[in-house]
C-alpha cells in the first residue's frame, strides 16, 4: 500500500452509486468494514465516515484519516432498535419512548456504556452515543456489516460536514477506499445528540428540536455551549463542541435583525469590503434575495422554515469558501430547527456577530 505524504495509506478511492446500486455498494462496503477498513455512507442528516464499532484498531483509523483530536468521542451506528442492548450497560427510563418515536431518524442518544465498547470509540468517557439512522442504504450497509458501525461526519476535522458524496471525495479522496454516493442529504446537520445519563440533556442540536422532546419527556435542558463559546468546565460533557468546526477559510460574520434590516446592514458591509477589493458573498433567504441584486449572494431557504436553511448551509458554505475572502450570513431566531442552524452558523462565524436590529 502507497503511503501519501503525512504518513496515511494512500487509496485510489472508488465511489459507488448506491441509488442505482445499492446491493452491490452495501455488500462491498460490509466487507471492507468487517477487514478493519474506512467507508463512507450517505444518512439523512449528513455522510457518515464508517469502521467497526466494536475493533479499535479500525476506529482509530477514522482518527487518523479525518486529522480528528483523539479525545472527541464518535457515535455508534445501529440497524435495529434491539442492537442498542448491548452497547449500553443500562437503558435510561427515557430511552424507550424516544427510540420509539424518534428511531430511525436524526437523533442520538448518549447513556451509559457496556464492557463491549472499545475506548477509541468514546475517547475514554464511560458513556457512549448510539443513533439509528433513517437512510435505507446506511441500514444496508450496517446490517449487512453485522456489528454497529462508528461514524463521525465525514469530512476532514474542521471542514464543514459533508452533504454530498463529492464534498466526502474533496476531503477524503486518496485516504479512504470506498464512498457510497446516495445523493444529496436530506436535513443537511447532523443528529441532535441527548445525553441521558443525569437530566436529559440537548448537547448538540438538529432537526429533532427540544420542543419535541419535551412533549415526550417533560423538561429537556440546554447545553450552555450550544449557542456561545465553551468555558473549561462545560468541555468534559460534550468535548465536540469546543472545537471550532464548521470552519471556512474565509471570514464569516453574522448579521441579526429583521429581513429588512438585516438586508440594509449587509448592503453597507458588503460595499465596504468591495471598496477594500476583497471578494465578498452574502448567505441569503427567500425573504431578502430581493435587497441583494447585483451582489454576489446564495440563497439558503426561508426564514420561516430554517429545516430548509439547515438543508443547504454546509454546501452553501463550501461553495462561497472557495470564492470569497468575506461570507455575509442572516442569522434567525434560535428557536426550533432555528436552533441547529444558528448553533453551526454561529461556530462557523466564531461567533462574529453583528446585530442589525440595535441600530
Ligand atoms: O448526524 C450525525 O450525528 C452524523 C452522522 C454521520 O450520523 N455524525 C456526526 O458525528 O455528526 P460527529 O462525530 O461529527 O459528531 C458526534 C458528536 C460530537 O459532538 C461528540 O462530541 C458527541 O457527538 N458525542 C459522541 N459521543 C459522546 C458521548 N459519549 N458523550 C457526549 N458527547 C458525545
Ligand atoms: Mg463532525
Amino acid at each position: 500500500m502507497r503511503k501519501d505524504r503525512d504518513g496515511q495509506p494512500a487509496f485510489d478511492t472508488e465511489v459507488i452509486n448506491a441509488i442505482r446500486q445499492e446491493e452491490a455498494g452495501t455488500i462491498q462496503g460490509a466487507k471492507l468494514i468487517q477487514a478493519g477498513e474506512l467507508v463512507a455512507f450517505p444518512t439523512e442528516t449528513v455522510y457518515g465516515l464508517g469502521a467497526d464499532g466494536l475493533n479499535g484498531e479500525a476506529v482509530a483509523k477514522i482518527f487518523a484519516a479525518k486529522g480528528r483530536p483523539a479525545d472527541n468521542p464518535l457515535i455508534l451506528h445501529i440497524a435495529k432498535k434491539s442492537d442498542v442492548r448491548r452497547l449500553w450497560s443500562r437503558i435510561p427510563k427515557q430511552a424507550s419512548i424516544l427510540m420509539d418515536t424518534f428511531w430511525p431518524g436524526p437523533l442520538t442518544l448518549v447513556a451509559p456504556k457496556s464492557d463491549l465498547i472499545p475506548d477509541e470509540v468514546t475517547a475514554g468517557l464511560d458513556t457512549v452515543a448510539v443513533r439509528l439512522p433513517q437512510n435505507k442504504t446506511a441500514r444496508a450497509l450496517i446490517a449487512k456489516a453485522g456489528v454497529p458501525i462508528a461514524a463521525p461526519s465525514a469530512n476532514r476535522s474542521g471542514r464543514p460536514s459533508p452533504t454530498t458524496a463529492q464534498h466526502v471525495l474533496d476531503d477524503l479522496g486518496g485516504r479512504i477506499p470506498l464512498i457510497l454516493d446516495g445523493g444529496s442529504c436530506h436535513y443537511g446537520v447532523e443528529s441532535t445528540v441527548l445525553s441521558l445519563v443525569s437530566e436529559p440533556t440537548i448537547l448538540r442540536p438538529g432537526a429533532i428540536t427540544r420542543e419535541m422532546l419535551s412533549a415526550l419527556i417533560g423538561e429537556v435542558r440546554v447545553s450552555a455551549s450550544i449557542l456561545s463559546p465553551m468555558k473549561e468546565d462545560e468541555i468534559a460533557a460534550s468535548p465536540g463542541m469546543k472545537y471550532q468546526h464548521y470552519a471556512p477559510l474565509a471570514e464569516v460574520v453574522v448579521v441579526l435583525g429583521a429581513p429588512q434590516q438585516a438586508a440594509k446592514r449587509i448592503n453597507a458591509l458588503y460595499r465596504a469590503a468591495e471598496a477594500e477589493e476583497r471578494s465578498v458573498e452574502i448567505a441569503a433567504t427567500e425573504q431578502t434575495k430581493q435587497f441583494y441584486r447585483g451582489m454576489r449572494h446564495i440563497v439558503l431557504g426561508d426564514r420561516n422554515a430554517p429545516e430548509t436553511l439547515c438543508a443547504n448551509l454546509f454546501s452553501a458554505l463550501r461553495e462561497m469558501d472557495s470564492r470569497a475572502e468575506l461570507i455575509l450570513a442572516e442569522g434567525i431566531a434560535a428557536e426550533d430547527e432555528g436552533l441547529a442552524y444558528m448553533n453551526r452558523l454561529l461556530r462557523a462565524a466564531g461567533f462574529v456577530v453583528i446585530d442589525a436590529s440595535k441600530e
